[in-house]
């Protein structure tokens, strides 16, 4: 089945960046949010993306424009009843979820595919709150979503193979390269991330090096981009905890074991890079 018309459920951080390049893709886009005050937020959060791509030479202005008209914003979740698949990306909440996967199960074609954007929540606790758990899968876009080039697929045991081999398609005309990854904590890349991280505020804790050596080390020696630390901070200390939390409940391995000094820091407020002081200063 070919996707052309997507719906996005959430125009928040991730929501936006799905439809940027998708309507970028030359997708028709419809989004919708709860009020006229988080959808005119989330749509300006659009343009401002895309004049940057324009200012710094990577989109031209008539692509950009052509690009917007391609987005139609909304505060009506009836309006996304002709879509050929709608994205979710709103808050990380099961019962949210659930709440709204009823409700589009209710509205949408009896063919059109259900795909949620969560990091951690199971696909099949999602699917189950609706009647077309063969159509209902994860899309796991990574932030920010025009950068980033990777989705991960994420079918629960109740998805078709017919669902995976459209969102697939639908993900290489995005633009972006897919893995598949079983309905498991983390998927494939907050599973070994989370660990990671985890274990270099450990390492911290324990006063192996100091927070610049060990961010150095892992950027000069293992060639990452940045640091673990600063990774912490940028992801938010608060999301990593949680996210590990639901690992050790799941998993029961110590590795997954939040270290005192995060919790220390989370129950602080030192969220890192959005509340001004993590692992550094922000101020
Ligand atoms: N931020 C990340 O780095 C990241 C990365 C990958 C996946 N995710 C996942 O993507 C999802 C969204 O995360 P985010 O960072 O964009 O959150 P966000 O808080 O930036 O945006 C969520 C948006 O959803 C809207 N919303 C809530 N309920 C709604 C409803 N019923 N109908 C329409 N809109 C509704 C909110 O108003 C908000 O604007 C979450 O499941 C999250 O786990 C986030």
């Amino acid at each position: 089945m070919e996707l052309k018309n997507i719906g996005i459920l959430g125009c928040g951080q991730m929501g936006s960046g799905i439809a940027e390049v998708a309507a970028k893709s030359g997708f028709e886009v419809i989004i919708c949010e709860v009020n006229e005050q988080t959808l005119t937020k989330g749509l300006s959060k659009i343009q401002k993306s895309f004049a940057k791509a324009v200012e710094r030479g990577k989109l031209a202005a008539e692509a950009m424009e052509a690009a917007l008209a391609r987005i139609t914003g909304t505060v009506h979740v009836a309006d996304l009843a002709d879509c050929d698949i709608v994205i979710e990306a709103v808050f990380e909440d099961l019962a949210t979820k659930q709440r709204v996967f009823a409700e589009l199960d209710q509205l949408v074609q009896p063919e059109a595919i259900l795909a949620t954007n969560t990091s951690s929540i199971s696909i099949a606790a999602i699917a189950a709150a609706t009647q077309r758990g063969d159509k209902v899968i994860g899309m796991h876009f990574f932030n920010p979503v025009p950068v980033m080039q990777l989705v991960e697929y994420v079918p629960s045991i109740l998805t078709s193979p017919e669902t995976v081999a459209a969102v697939s398609a639908l993900g290489e005309a995005l633009g972006k390269t897919g893995v598949l990854a079983k309905d498991s904590p983390g998927f494939i890349v907050n599973r070994l991330l989370v660990s990671y991280l985890i274990d270099a505020i450990r390492v911290y804790e324990q006063g192996l090096a100091s927070r610049e050596d060990i961010d150095n080390a892992m950027k000069l020696g293992a060639a990452h981009p940045m640091g673990p630390l600063t990774l912490a901070d940028f992801i938010g200390l608060d999301i990593i905890k949680d996210v590990a939390d639901v690992f050790f409940e799941e998993y029961g391995e110590s590795r997954f074991k939040s270290p005192p000094l995060l919790t220390r820091m989370v129950t602080a407020g030192q969220l890192g890079r959005k509340s001004g002081k993590g692992f550094y200063d922000y101020k």
